[in-house]
C-alpha cells in the first residue's frame, strides 16, 4: 500500500451503449493516465441493455449506486473524451464538484454553463444533489439539469484552468459518421433544460443488473455492468424509440387543450 497513491478511491463512471471502438481506446488510455498520476481507481462501464433511448443521467446514478460503498469520489466520464494534458487533475475534489472538461478546453462545447464531458464529485456532494435526473431519455440536457442541482445545493463548482493546451487538452474519439447520435432531440422542446426535475435522483433509479463482466483491455482492468433501466411510459413516453418529437408536440397540444 504505497502512500504515494493517496487514500482516496476514484470510481470512473462511464455511461455506455455500443461504442466499442471508443471503449477499446478509452480504457487503456485512462488507466495509464491515472496510474501515472497515482490515482487509485476502478473503471465502471455502465452498459444500457434495455430497449429504451439512451439515458446518460440514469446510467450515472446506477454507477453511483454500484460504486458508493467502496469509492469516495466519482468521475462521470464520457467515453469519447481522452485526457491529454498531464496537468489535468483527477484528485479528490474536496472543495466541491470539479469540471475537468471545462468550456475553455472541451473540443466541442464552449457554453458558459456547460458541465458535461468529465465532472468529478465527492460521494458526499453527489449525495447532496441527489444525483442526476432519470427522466432525460435521449441525447442531451441532463448535464444542464445537474448544473441547477449544484447551484441550488450551494455547492461551489470549480473548473480546470491555467492550462496552456487550449482545445488540444483532450482528444475527442467520437466519429459522428460511424456512430451518429440520436437525432430526436426532446430536451429543447421539453422546456428549459436548466429547470430542476427534482422528483428524480439516484434514490429512484430503478434498474435491473443483468450481468457483470470483468475484462482486461491491453493491461487495463475494466468492469462492464449490463443494466436494464426501468421507464414509466406514462411519465416519460419519450423513452420509447418509436416515440418521436412530433408525437411529443401532439401530446403537448392535447394537454394544453385539456387544461
Ligand atoms: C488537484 O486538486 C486537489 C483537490 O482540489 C488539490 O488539493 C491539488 O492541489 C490539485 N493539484 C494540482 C497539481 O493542482
Ligand atoms: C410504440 O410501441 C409500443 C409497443 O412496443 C406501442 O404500444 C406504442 O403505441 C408505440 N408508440 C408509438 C408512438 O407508436
Amino acid at each position: 500500500d504505497d502512500p504515494a497513491w493517496g487514500k482516496h478511491r476514484l470510481a470512473v463512471i462511464v455511461p455506455y451503449r455500443g461504442a466499442f471502438e471508443e471503449l477499446l481506446l478509452f480504457v487503456p488510455h485512462l488507466h495509464k493516465f491515472l496510474c501515472d498520476r497515482r490515482i487509485r481507481h476502478k473503471i465502471f462501464v455502465i452498459h444500457q441493455v434495455d430497449k429504451f433511448r439512451f439515458n446518460r443521467g440514469f446510467l450515472i446514478n446506477v454507477g453511483f449506486l454500484l460504486s458508493r460503498d467502496k469509492f469516495d469520489y466519482l468521475a462521470m466520464h464520457d467515453i469519447d473524451l481522452l485526457p491529454i494534458n498531464p496537468m489535468l487533475n483527477y484528485s479528490y475534489p474536496e472543495q466541491g464538484p470539479y469540471h475537468l472538461s471545462s468550456p475553455e478546453y472541451h473540443p466541442d462545447y464552449h457554453g458558459r454553463r456547460f458541465i458535461g464531458g468529465i465532472l468529478l464529485f465527492t460521494r458526499e456532494d453527489f449525495t447532496k444533489v441527489k444525483g442526476m435526473t432519470n427522466g432525460d431519455w435521449g441525447w442531451g440536457g441532463e448535464d444542464n439539469e445537474l448544473f441547477t442541482r449544484i447551484r441550488l445545493s450551494k455547492l461551489k463548482l470549480t473548473r480546470a484552468s491555467g492550462l496552456t493546451t487550449g482545445r488540444n487538452t483532450f482528444k475527442n474519439t467520437h466519429d459522428e459518421s460511424k456512430r451518429p447520435r440520436d437525432k430526436e432531440r426532446f430536451d429543447a422542446i421539453k422546456g428549459n433544460q436548466f429547470e430542476l426535475d427534482g422528483k428524480y435522483g439516484f434514490h429512484n433509479a430503478d434498474y435491473k443488473l443483468e450481468r457483470v463482466v470483468n475484462m482486461k483491455i491491453d493491461e487495463a482492468d475494466v468492469t462492464i455492468y449490463n443494466v436494464k433501466l426501468h421507464c414509466n411510459i406514462l411519465e416519460t413516453p419519450w423513452c420509447q424509440t418509436n416515440y418521436t418529437v412530433s408525437d411529443f408536440k401532439k401530446q403537448k397540444n392535447k394537454n394544453a387543450i385539456k387544461n
